[in-house]
């Protein structure tokens, strides 16, 4: 092969350099970035042309809005326009940490990120690397989950090189995601004058509602756009039944059986077991890549054990559900 074709090729480098991803994010360019949650796949949230290169690499529908990033407290109001009640209570009881929250818009963030909506979500992420680089960036970072859309989301860096490696020039490595699950989205409904939980993530929804009193759940009819809402999500290619594990083990019976529980081993082909001590932080941060080591194994079908439907086990169960085969 002449050597001029494989230059055309682009692979993703690996690597930890906060300055090179913030002089590639400088240039309008896409960038994989850890946080505490999932890789994001970052561009500059004011850069119409770069939010654009990310829907392209992630192939994301145009009517899913992304989250904004931001380092500082001071950038809030670059990107929302003004803050419900309980919003700086929240800031300041979960930020930075894997919480977003949907507000009213600037009139300067484009209407992509946002899929025309006239609220955004924004978040301020706790790892020090995804920190390292806001604080060294004239800008916030819009960021999806750094996975094709519609798959599992990336937990390393080298689950976002498997998967986008040939469509981004660089990955800033920041080593495995502490908590493994998306961030909790939680959303001010105007006429309601309530907060709604939009998406159950990393942070428990009862820690919420310690600070601002009960939530409701957003109904679909609300946030049609939210892929968190979206029927089939963080799906692997293999089929995925979700429930009481005895009952699917003895469903699927002869068939070559991977299967993910939380704390007890079961008998299968292969075998991912969340947390021997039964420990829903562990089992979260480990959920995504059991996936996918069961998605890249030998077996032809997965299935998982629902976990205790409180804390953390909720976006757990939610996450297990929407990967699910529809029956
Ligand atoms: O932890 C996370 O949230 C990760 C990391 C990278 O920050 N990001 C993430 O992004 O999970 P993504 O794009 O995979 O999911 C973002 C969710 C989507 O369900 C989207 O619809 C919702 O946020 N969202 C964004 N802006 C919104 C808005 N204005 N109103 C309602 N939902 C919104
Ligand atoms: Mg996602």
């Amino acid at each position: 092969m002449p050597p001029f074709v494989d230059l055309c090729r682009m692979q993703a480098r690996i690597g930890k350099e906060v300055a090179e991803a913030a002089r590639l994010l400088r240039a309008g360019q896409v960038v994989a970035v850890p946080t505490e949650t999932v890789y994001g796949l970052a561009a500059n949230a004011f850069d119409e042309a770069a939010v654009l290169e990310v829907f392209r690499v992630k192939q994301r529908p145009s009517f899913d809005p992304l989250i904004v990033h931001v380092g500082k407290r001071e950038d809030v109001m670059r990107v929302a326009r003004e803050l419900p009640p309980g919003a700086e209570a929240m800031m300041d009881a979960f930020w930075p940490g894997p919480l977003t929250l949907v507000l009213p818009k600037q009139p300067a963030v484009p209407d992509l990120v946002t899929s025309g909506l006239d609220t955004v979500g924004i978040r301020m992420p706790a790892h020090p690397i995804a920190q390292a680089l806001l604080q060294e960036l004239e800008f916030p970072l819009a960021a999806p989950s750094a996975n094709p859309f519609g798959y599992v989301s990336p937990t390393t860096a080298q689950h976002v090189a498997d998967q986008l490696g040939e469509a981004i020039p660089y990955i800033l490595d920041g080593g495995p995601c502490t908590v493994g699950i998306e961030s909790t989205i939680i959303g001010w409904d105007e006429p309601s004058e309530r907060w709604l939980l939009y998406r159950s993530g990393g942070l428990p929804l009862e820690a919420i509602e310690q600070v601002i009193g009960s939530v409701s759940a957003a109904e679909q009819r609300v946030l049609p756009a939210a892929p968190g809402m979206l029927e089939s999500h963080y799906a692997p290619r293999k089929p995925l039944y979700v429930g009481e594990i005895d009952t699917l083990l003895r469903k699927f019976e002869g068939e070559r059986i991977g299967a993910i529980t939380f704390c007890e081993p079961v008998t299968a082909q292969q075998v991912e077991v969340l947390s021997s001590t039964g420990d829903l932080a562990e089992a979260a941060r480990n959920l995504f890549a059991a996936l996918r080591r069961l998605d890249a194994g030998d077996c032809d079908v997965i299935l998982a054990e629902v976990l205790p439907e409180q804390g953390l086990g909720r976006a757990i169960n939610d996450r297990l559900r929407r990967a699910a085969v529809r029956r």
